[in-house]
Parts: C-alpha cells; sequence; structure tokens
C-alpha cells in the first residue's frame, strides 16, 4: 500500500461529478482553503481543508508527506481534442497566412492539411512516437494528464494504422493517458480527389472495421465542413463506425454552418467540435440529446478568423462545453491549455469557473472517462496539477505565463520530470 499526503495547499478547486456539468451548474467550482489531498493507491481519500482531515484521519503519522508551500490543486487537466501524431511542420505556410493567404484558400492550392499528409504518410512510425512523446512532454508540462488524440494524416488504411499504433505506443510510455480517435476523414486523399464517394466507400468497408477490429480507437471523427465532407458522406462514416463499436464525434461547423452540429445531434454523438458558425436550433438539438460542445478558441486566434465560438449561448441553452488545444501543425499549434482557457474567458466570455469545468470534469466526460478522473474527490484517481497560483482566478488574471509547478499521475509525482529528463 502507497499513501501520500499533499499539504499546505492555498486552494483545493475542482468541480464535482461523474458526468458532465451543464448550464449554471458549469461555473460551479468546490473551493477549500488551506486545503490537503490524502492519497492511497493512486486514488484520492481525502481533499479539503487541513482541519477537516485532522478531524476524519488524525494526524497520519509516518505517512509520506509532500509540502506544495502554497499554491492552488485542480483536477489534471484533460485535452478532449489533439491531432498529435503528425510529422513535418508548416511555418511557410504559416508566413505566408501573416502575409495575407487565407488558411482555405492554401489548402485549396494543395497545401493545409494534405502537406501533412504527404510528409506523414513518409514518416517512420518510430518518428511518430517521437514526435508525439515530444509534444506530452510539453502538455505535461502544462498541465494535461490526459488527452485524445486523432489520426488523419494517414488517409489510406496503413498510414491511418501506422498514426494509430503510434498513439497506442507513446500512450504505454508517457505518464499522460491516451484515448485514440480515428479520423480517416479528415480529408480527401489526392489519389481519390475525382473519386470522393470512393474514398468513403473505403474508409466504410475497409478502413473501419480494420482498426475497430484491432482495437486501435475509441472515437470515429469526421471533419464536416463545405468543401469536405458534407452531412451524407459524415453520416455514413459515422454510421459505420458505430456498427464497429466507434463512438461518433465530429468536426462541425468550423467555417460555416453546413448542419453538423445537427447531425452530432441526429446521432447522439459524443461532442461537436468547432461549432464557431453553429445556429441556435442546432444549439437546442445538441442540449436536448446531450451532445457536448467542444470549443477550440486557438483556431480562430491562430487563423485570426471570426465568429469565435458562441460559448455564452452553449452555457444558457444546457449544452456542456468543454475547452481543448486542437494541437495540430495548421490552425493551432500550441500544447497548453492554460492558453486555452484565458483565450475562452477574455475572448468567449466563460468564468474562470466554467473554463475550469471545461477542461476537466466535462472534458473528461467527453472522453468517457468521468467516472475515473476529471475533480479531485475521493475515489477518482489521484491526477492533480499544482498551481503556482494563490487561488483559482489567477487562472484568468495572472497571463501570458505557464502556471504549473507540478503535476501527480495517478498519485505518482511526474512533474517536475525525472533526473532522466523524461516524465515517462
Ligand atoms: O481541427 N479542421 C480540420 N482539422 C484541423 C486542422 C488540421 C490541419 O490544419 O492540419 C482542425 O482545425
Ligand atoms: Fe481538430
Amino acid at each position: 500500500m502507497s499513501e501520500l499526503l499533499i499539504t499546505n495547499l492555498d486552494e483545493i478547486a475542482t468541480p464535482t461529478g461523474a458526468t458532465a456539468r451543464v448550464g449554471t451548474a458549469q461555473g460551479e467550482i468546490v473551493r477549500h482553503r488551506e486545503a490537503e489531498v490524502f492519497v492511497r493507491d493512486g486514488r484520492i481519500v481525502f481533499a479539503g481543508p487541513r482541519a477537516e482531515r485532522q478531524r476524519a484521519l488524525g494526524g497520519l503519522a509516518g505517512v509520506e508527506r509532500w509540502d506544495a508551500g502554497g499554491g492552488t490543486v485542480v483536477p489534471g487537466f484533460v485535452d478532449a481534442h489533439t491531432h498529435l501524431p503528425w510529422a513535418g511542420s508548416r511555418e511557410s505556410e504559416f508566413a505566408l497566412r501573416l502575409a495575407g493567404r487565407s488558411y482555405l484558400d492554401i489548402a485549396a492550392a494543395g497545401g493545409g492539411i494534405l502537406s501533412t499528409v504527404r510528409s506523414t504518410r513518409f514518416a517512420e512510425e518510430d518518428t511518430l512516437v517521437e514526435a508525439t512523446l515530444g509534444r506530452l512532454d510539453r502538455m505535461l508540462a502544462h498541465g494535461t494528464t490526459t488527452a485524445e488524440a486523432k489520426s488523419g494524416y494517414g488517409l489510406d488504411r496503413d498510414n491511418e494504422i501506422k498514426q494509430l499504433r503510434a498513439i497506442r505506443r507513446a500512450d504505454a510510455r508517457h505518464a499522460i493517458d491516451l484515448v485514440p480517435t480515428l479520423l480517416a476523414a479528415h480529408e480527401f486523399p489526392p489519389e481519390y480527389r475525382d473519386d470522393r464517394d470512393g474514398y468513403v466507400d473505403l474508409v466504410v468497408n475497409e478502413i473501419i472495421p480494420t482498426v475497430a477490429g484491432m482495437g486501435l480507437a475509441r472515437f470515429n471523427d469526421v471533419f464536416c465542413e463545405q468543401g469536405v465532407y458534407d452531412v451524407d458522406q459524415t453520416r455514413r462514416v459515422l454510421e459505420a463506425g458505430r456498427e464497429h463499436g466507434l463512438v461518433p464525434r465530429l468536426h462541425a461547423d468550423e467555417f460555416v454552418d453546413s448542419g453538423g452540429a445537427r447531425l452530432a445531434a441526429e446521432l447522439g454523438a459524443a461532442s461537436a467540435d468547432h461549432v464557431a458558425a453553429v445556429n441556435d436550433e442546432a444549439i437546442e438539438a445538441m442540449a436536448s440529446s446531450g451532445v457536448l460542445a467542444v470549443l477550440l478558441p486557438a483556431v480562430n486566434f491562430y487563423l485570426m478568423k471570426e465568429p469565435w465560438a458562441p460559448a455564452r449561448r452553449f452555457v444558457e441553452a444546457g449544452v456542456g462545453v468543454v475547452l481543448a488545444t486542437d494541437c495540430n501543425p495548421g490552425s493551432s499549434h500550441t500544447e497548453s491549455l492554460p492558453f486555452i482557457l484565458q483565450l475562452a474567458i477574455f475572448h468567449l466570455r466563460m468564468t474562470v469557473e466554467e473554463a475550469l469545468t471545461a477542461v476537466t470534469l466535462n472534458a473528461a466526460a467527453c472522453l468517457g472517462v468521468a467516472d475515473r478522473v476529471g475533480s479531485i474527490e475521493p475515489g477518482k484517481q489521484a491526477d492533480l496539477t499544482i498551481l503556482d497560483m494563490p487561488n483559482l482566478l489567477h487562472l484568468g488574471y495572472h497571463i501570458g505565463i505557464n502556471p504549473v509547478r507540478a503535476v501527480f499521475k495517478a498519485g505518482r509525482p511526474v512533474l517536475p520530470v525525472s533526473e532522466d529528463g523524461h516524465a515517462r
């Protein structure tokens, strides 16, 4: 049996529960001052004020202690939308964008996602594993302890499998837990440019059954957008995935309202992501069917593009809001959830409390792991991020810095990193 008492915390700040919080409940955070967390065998036994711990558990003489020396502990962040295993980089396109070219223009000229498809197809699986591990190190340094990771830069059976295998191998070697998503329908590969439905057939008849049979993915995602997958193609791919046990979610209404969020509601998808150009009727439909809205404000920031997602309308309609990085080489090159949280506070007008729920409990619910992680409560896994901040409000108040001082994964200290320089 291993036991650890984390002492001398200024504050514990956490949502509570094992399901997504919606509406006003999204902003209801439990905050304990002068607090402690007691962990046994990787699970939280107690989280609350020190005085209460002394009453409930006594002195805990002889138990190992970790003195936080102040600071605020929040649940380890959960990044529910990333495109982690890619090769190459796109800084030349970034420079073109700074000079005024648009993301969609660059994509239409054969750059964008297809540029990363070329470099990812060319890369060895080992190269993708190393690239993913580097990104995971940076995510952990910014407080993330669980993340989703998508394929989508292979666009054929073997290269999609190569990416998903890289995710599985990186997961096994790193403290961050990864949840894998098949995104074979991210774009149309060049060899199917003139036969788009032929590629949908390949995804439905070959890629999905093979990937599901190998147990390489939990979710199945589609880029449903004008000029990419239309609603009928998206429905075909997501229904085929569901027949093979893959849970549907989708990139929806990122640039224009193309019916993606409505489809997410119709299918009862786990989430509709981006949803910046969503309409009110689709928001209501998402609320009725319990579809979460995964908002990715770094994409608007990075592409210098409006509209920002209507976070307030989602909260008011009772849709659970999740915030994620969308970490990818084209539209959002960042591993930092604290940065996302600040964008959400300043541009989406979310409260600090709502934003915290969005990167912890609601993100965990989106990935189907909220029974284990996403809050600091007895029974949950001790995934804890310790911020060098006197209270939760500083997460929005003190911007542009990395506030993360330490991270525990299942009760084990994984940041600061060990002597070999890796938190793996
Ligand atoms: O979520 N929107 C589609 N896919 C990614 C962008 C990927 C890329 O540009 O490589 C996104 O923003
Ligand atoms: Fe994405």
